[in-house]
């Protein structure tokens, strides 16, 4: 089990590029697999629950060749895939099995999805409820709530589905299910979750309308679609860590290029800005239909806020580096209506409370989220030893901390970094290099 660990920091400065967009690679791996003809999909995300998707799609008898730098994926079409021949493990990523339940309910034979711990915990009901309405015959623990999910596929009919919670993980399997129903399906939210679904399938041409808070796609696509090349924005998510980084360490000037900024993920930019940040979007551009800019970072005395309800979505990886923030702010934060961080890879509101606290912080924990009292200017965080409880964003948030702790800190059982950022630390350890 490794460990990292992380001294005060007294200046973070260098250039980085992010991993692959997570949330993009495993819609890249799912739609090219599903086209016709062989794409190169370059810049991918190449952390664990990325790769367990791969997996999947290979043991589905899609032939992908892989290299760091990209990955040949030859579809075979919306009908090509063949019945993988053990349980398919998605290891830690509940995008990966929530969309993949999805895609496998409509398809013409049977398959087992499974992942970790964590996954084995998290709530699968909010996918096999409306999957099952389309038709879905699917069997799982505590009757569909829980993982492992047996899927025998079976025809689908469109439904008009009214989503209780704003996931772009429920949207996209119900759209993925509508591809192979007879009829339209349409999925409305309470609010927009990330749309890469959304804009993935146009760039591949399917036709999917959006129309509010409802997305609709047709199902059966006469042709399929054809393969294309991609190239994946970094992971704003990933980026965010250093955002934090390089607003709260004294002397910073951190330039992170290349990064995805699509507005339904970059709520974090907007609290960061009303917190007196200094983050500059630069050289804004697009690509493979997601915008992309580079985010330059400099320090800056925060103060804190209170998080807006419409603000949630947009920030929903990010509360744990938010919280980080947060806790040397000066004044207190307030998150409320985010029930959703409990069901995330841990308990996110229980997790950050309690390692908060260890560094020194006065956090109150509610249902729906925490206030964090900053430690502000005059303050700094208690260096110590901080869990991860297998989740990796806790584990990077807590490594932020320990930068400006004021003694060194251990954070424990990183290995769950690798699920999204396997060089997370050996990049936050380049810019701590002088003269670089
Ligand atoms: C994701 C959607 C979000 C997010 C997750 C990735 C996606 O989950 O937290 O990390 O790629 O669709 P929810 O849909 O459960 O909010």
């Amino acid at each position: 089990m490794s460990t990292f660990r992380v001294s005060p920091a007294s200046a973070l400065r260098g250039t980085l590029t992010m991993p692959g967009d997570k949330s993009m690679t495993h819609r890249a791996i799912i739609m090219t697999a599903l086209a016709h003809g062989t794409s190169v999909v370059s810049r991918y995300g190449r952390g664990e629950d990325c790769l367990n998707t791969m997996r999947a799609f290979q043991a589905m008898g899609i032939a992908i060749e892989e290299t760091p730098e990209r990955l040949v994926v030859h579809g075979k079409g919306l009908w090509g895939l063949s019945e993988p021949n053990g349980v398919i493990n998605c290891g830690n990523s509940g995008t990966g099995i929530r969309l993949l339940a999805g895609l496998l309910a409509g398809q013409d034979f049977f398959s087992v999805l499974t992942g970790d711990d964590s996954i084995r915990r998290r709530p699968m009901g909010r996918v096999v409820r409306p999957l099952r309405d389309m038709g879905a015959v699917i069997a799982g623990r505590r009757g569909g709530e829980l993982a492992p999910l047996a899927i025998t596929g079976t025809r689908l009919r469109g439904i008009d589905y009214r989503s209780p919670v704003a996931s772009a993980q429920v949207k996209s399997s119900v759209l993925l299910a509508g591809l192979m129903a007879e009829g339209t399906t349409r999925v409305t939210e309470p609010r927009l979750s990330r749309d890469h679904t959304e804009r993935v399938f146009r760039y591949f041409g399917v036709p999917c309308a959006v129309d509010g808070l409802t997305v609709s796609v047709a199902g059966r696509p006469a042709a399929g679609w054809e393969a294309r090349q991609m190239s994946v924005p970094g992971d704003f998510s990933a980026a965010a860590f250093f955002l934090v980084a390089g607003t709260i360490v004294t002397d910073a000037d951190i330039l992170i290029e290349h990064v995805g900024v699509n507005p339904t993920r970059t709520g974090l930019l907007t609290i960061l800005a009303r917190m007196g940040a200094r983050i500059d979007v630069l050289n804004p551009r697009e690509e493979g239909g997601e915008p992309v800019a580079d985010l330059r970072v400099r320090p800056a005395a925060l103060r804190g806020t209170t998080v807006r309800n419409e603000e949630i979505a947009p920030t929903i990886d990010e509360f744990p580096i938010l919280c980080v923030a947060a806790a040397v702010a000066e004044g207190a934060t307030v998150i409320a209506g985010a029930e959703e961080l409990r069901v995330k890879e841990s308990d996110r509101i229980a997790t950050m409370a309690a390692e908060l606290r260890k560094a020194g912080v006065e956090v109150e924990e509610r249902p729906d989220g925490m206030v964090i009292h900053g430690c502000g200017a005059t303050g700094r965080l208690k260096g110590g030893v901080f869990q991860s409880y297998g989740d990796h964003r806790v584990a990077m948030s807590m490594s932020v901390a320990g930068l400006v702790a004021d003694t060194p800190s251990t954070i424990e059982e990183t290995d769950c970094v690798a699920t999204s950022f396997p060089g997370f630390m050996p990049k936050l350890m380049e810019l701590l290099t002088p003269l670089r």
